[in-house]
């Protein structure tokens, strides 16, 4: 990533806090850390995230938050203590520093996702979801209009639907395999929508939070060609992925930056083609989205933007955007492009030591004590693995009581169905139960419909700051369940 290399306030700052970086080092090794230090990326952990091994846990949920390395607090703290910011886009000069942070923000995004500044723009959102919802409730769904998801979505796709069929669109979800892998075609599900032009909004998910599959992002492209406006969550993906927008050639993608580098959460991305914007009517606006209001009367003129005549398209979130936070954002995206290709490498390697260590794991009798979900393609695989444990029997285990289980042994994993109901009741060949089961039910009279207890999964996922250790602990707690009996 380059920053900008103007002669602004806000880069002299910058280059300050760039020379001081040096001096970040102050922390002292936990003796028996530092005594096993061995590479550049053991001193990496020891600088960056001491707390992990000193507070003893094993940190195994980046697919949940990633975690925020030490030296991103430290430029945050220090330059949010020598600077004085205020609400942007005013003429003062604390004012004019935001507006230069948030500049340099979005133009920091836009490098950092490989995305074309003379084409895209980014509205930051309090999340992904929230950038979801900017476009879903501003999209000209309609009866030949409608909008695409994948069953293996994240619940904050599915909420999308109520949007679409306030419109009177459909919703069609395209099947996903128990591999993890799209079985039909988005576009094929779509193309009998309308013969040609705009069919509607397909959201393609870029990564399985439930799996780790990556799936296959030139249908982004086939789908945009064929008419479609195409949007991609990359909040999986960008976790452990390098991701060029350029490449995708998605209208629109969405990402939170706290599943990236742990810190600030509460703030998030969509960046989105310019075109695409234009298409898009708000319901709603509010102070720093306009330019002028007529009271009385009905016009309203948008801040920035290509077209400044309409109240068509946004720049920014409504309300204020979080600008103390902004320069969060810019060293985090700093450190990610430092270490992102070396990331997506490492996670690889412990995904694939893990995969194979898990599915030797037996009991006495011969029964594996695991089942691994998904395809056994590792090239199509990120950070994740979705896990049923079994009893001696064969019997799956309750995933709530295993994460409980490694919770008394300061394993933090994750359980049940993730916010992604359907790719969860997929993996437990459970799809047609969903589908028949009826309608307006709670999760727990569903559950005693179908007969069970539990309908969930175990996840384990790796990250910025995992090491092998990690997976020998995991490894480690995974045999002790295959020699004793607490889970018969
Ligand atoms: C693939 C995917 N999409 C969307 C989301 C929603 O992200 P957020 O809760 O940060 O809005 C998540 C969160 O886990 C996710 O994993």
């Amino acid at each position: 990533m380059t920053p900008n290399t103007n002669n602004s306030i806000f880069t002299k700052y910058l280059r300050k806090l760039r020379h001081s970086e040096n001096k970040v080092d102050h922390v002292k090794p936990h003796k028996d850390i530092a005594k096993n230090e061995k590479t550049e990326f053991d001193r990496f952990r020891r600088e960056e995230y001491s707390r992990i091994d000193e507070s003893g846990t094993v940190y195994l949920d980046y697919a949940g938050a990633a975690l925020y390395p030490r030296s991103l607090l430290i430029k945050h703290y220090e330059f949010l203590e020598k600077h004085i910011l205020g609400n942007p886009h005013s003429a003062s000069s604390a004012s004019m520093l935001s507006s230069q942070v948030e500049l340099q923000a979005r133009q920091g995004v836009l490098d950092y996702f490989d995305a074309d500044s003379d084409q895209y723009m980014v509205v930051f959102t309090s999340n992904a979801s929230a950038g979801l919802k900017l476009v879903a409730e501003a999209y000209p769904f309609g009866p030949d209009k409608a909008l695409i998801l994948s069953e293996d979505s994240h619940n904050s796709l599915h909420g999308m639907r109520k949007y679409a069929s306030q419109a009177t669109a459909q919703t069609i979800y395209y099947e996903v395999h128990d591999t993890g892998l799209k079985v039909t075609n988005a576009t094929e599900s779509g193309g009998h929508l309308a013969p040609s032009g705009e069919r509607g909004l397909v959201v393609f998910t870029a990564q399985s939070n439930v799996t780790g599959i990556k799936q296959d992002l030139g249908l982004v492209e086939k789908a945009r060609l064929a008419g479609f406006d195409t949007i991609v969550d990359i909040a999986a993906l960008a976790t452990t992925s390098r991701v060029s927008i350029n490449s995708i050639k998605a209208d629109a993608a969405v990402v939170s930056f706290y599943k990236l580098f742990g810190y600030p959460t509460g703030l998030g991305a969509l960046i989105m083609k310019q075109k695409f914007a234009q298409k898009l009517r708000r319901p709603y606006f509010g102070g720093g989205t306009i330019e002028t209001v007529q009271v009385p009367g009905n016009n309203v003129t948008m801040t920035e933007g290509p077209s400044r005549s309409t109240y068509k398209i946004f720049t920014s979130q409504d309300g204020t955007t979080n600008f103390l936070a902004l320069p969060a954002v810019i060293y985090g995206l700093r450190f990610m492009d430092e270490h992102i290709d070396k990331l997506e490498v490492r996670v690889r390697t412990l995904i694939d030591f893990t995969r194979q260590a898990l599915s030797i794991i037996r009991y006495k009798n011969g029964i594996r004590l695991v089942t691994i979900h998904g395809t056994d393609d590792a090239a199509r695989r990120g950070g994740t693995l979705a896990l049923t444990f079994h009893k001696s029997n064969g019997d799956d285990v309750a995933c709530e009581k295993i994460e409980v289980l490694a919770n008394n042994e300061k394993i933090s994993l994750r359980s049940g169905c993730l916010c992604n109901p359907a790719m969860t009741a997929i993996l437990l060949k459970r799809r047609n139960d969903i589908q028949t089961i009826g309608e307006h039910l709670t999760f727990s009279d569903l559950l005693e419909k179908m007969g069970v207890d539990s309908l969930g999964i175990v996840r384990i996922s790796f990250g910025i700051a995992s090491n092998h250790e990690d997976a020998k602990k995991f490894l480690s707690f995974a045999k002790r369940l295959a020699t004793g009996l607490e889970l018969d």
